[in-house]
């Protein structure tokens, strides 16, 4: 009996000892992968035909490189994107719903805005927004000055007049000067008002994260779950299909089904930009930097927990150009990773000093 005891354990510390070292020399050997620069890295799960680019370090917006000729367009454009004074009710700013605090977003399911209407839809971050082709989910902007005028006349948003404004704006002898400093005349128009919102948002862009860390070259910064997660994300998990490129986005636009059982009625998306069928429900591919911050997830903020939506991917993860879906078969170990990863490209916002509004 007691040489069967030992038998059993000696048969049970070496598939214990088989197991560690079988799993040590895996992780190990990614560590080595990916230490390599990007370019080397292993090759991902792409479709065939999908134009993908390498994951990467946080790009900086080009406009950043010109902030010292710009620097009062910029200053006049952070002060307008502030003062609730551009809506009907005057309470009601775009930083209302792109809270800097909160990483450029609301914190809600979908945006509350004039006398408390609730829009369809869930406030993006402003972050890294200089980099999109298109604005809005469903990309019906061209660009950023074409954006402004959207929140400013729209119903539910701000519910004021961008022919208005400027009328309203000259009474404010501040703004008088500082439109005058921006583009040296002190006339003010709507598309000076939209230049210069435009020109500040350009500014904006997340903050440099663990992975960008990592990328650098602090090859060790990484645990080994967040590793295997960026491995996973690049890989099985598919992400990369959509996901990709420095700042996690193809610039495209996918139907994910999200908008089948959303809470507000079903949302066509591109569809309603195009009135083709193939584009209906479909949403632009959001950024994923500083996703654990931007929650509620989606267009129409139906994914409040972050397990939901990895869940949701594994059991039907979307196929780029396609209305087909297939399993990922991802364990809840490796589910666990790929949320581990997703952090690492996720950081608190820095402190953010609001500007002095003028009189
Ligand atoms: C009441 C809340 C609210 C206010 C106020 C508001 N926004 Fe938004 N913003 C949203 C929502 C919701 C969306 C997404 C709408 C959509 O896609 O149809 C959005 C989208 C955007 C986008 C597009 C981002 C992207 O990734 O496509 C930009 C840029 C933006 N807003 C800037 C502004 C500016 C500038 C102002 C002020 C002039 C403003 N917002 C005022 C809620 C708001
Ligand atoms: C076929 C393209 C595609 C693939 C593959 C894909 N995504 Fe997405 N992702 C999108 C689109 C499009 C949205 C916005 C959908 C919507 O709002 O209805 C989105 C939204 C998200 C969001 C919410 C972001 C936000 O700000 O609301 C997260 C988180 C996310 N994806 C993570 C992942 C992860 C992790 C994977 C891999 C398991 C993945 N995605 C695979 C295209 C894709």
């Amino acid at each position: 009996m007691r040489k069967l005891l030992v038998l059993i354990s000696l048969v049970f510390s070496v598939s214990v000892s088989v197991s560690f070292t079988g799993n040590r020399p895996a992780t190990a050997d990614l560590r080595k992968q990916y230490s390599r620069p990007p370019d080397k890295w292993p090759a991902p799960f792409v479709a065939p035909g999908v134009k993908w680019k390498e994951l990467g370090e946080l790009p900086l917006s080009p406009l950043l490189l010109h902030s010292d000729s710009l620097k009062h367009l910029i200053e006049l454009g952070k002060t307008l994107f502030f003062d609730p004074r551009l809506s009907s009710s005057e309470k009601i700013s775009c930083a209302t719903c792109h809270q800097p605090e909160l990483s450029w977003t609301d914190g809600k399911e979908r945006s509350i805005g004039h006398a408390g209407a609730i829009n369809k839809r869930n406030s993006p971050t402003i972050q890294n927004s200089w980099f999109y082709q298109k604005l809005f989910w469903d990309g019906r902007a061209r660009d950023l000055e074409d954006q402004a005028f959207a929140p400013i006349n729209s119903e539910s948003e701000m519910h004021g007049d961008m022919r208005e404004l400027p009328r309203n704006l000259r009474k404010i002898k501040g703004y008088i000067a500082l439109f005058d400093s921006a583009f040296d005349d002190p006339g003010i128009d709507p598309d000076r008002i939209a230049t210069a919102i435009a020109t500040f948002e350009r500014t904006v862009i997340s903050p440099r994260t663990k992975f960008d860390e990592f990328v650098s070259g602090k090859r060790n910064i990484l645990t080994n779950a967040e590793l295997r997660g960026l491995h996973l994300f690049r890989t099985k998990a598919k992400c990369m299909n959509c996901h990709n490129g420095p700042l996690f986005t193809d610039n495209q636009f996918h139907n994910n089904g999200f908008h089948l059982n959303g809470n507000a009625e079903n949302d066509k998306g591109l569809y309603n930009v195009s009135h083709k069928e193939e584009d209906l429900g479909k949403f632009k591919t959001p950024s994923l930097r500083d996703v654990m911050k931007t929650g509620p997830w989606m267009h129409n903020g139906m994914m409040t927990h972050i397990n939901d939506i990895i869940v949701h991917y594994n059991k039907t993860s979307p196929r780029p150009g396609r209305t087909t879906t297939e399993m990922l078969y991802l364990s809840n170990k490796e589910m666990a990773d790929l949320i581990s990863f997703l952090h690492t490209i996720s950081a608190s916002p820095p402190a953010f000093k609001r500007p002095v509004l003028p009189e």
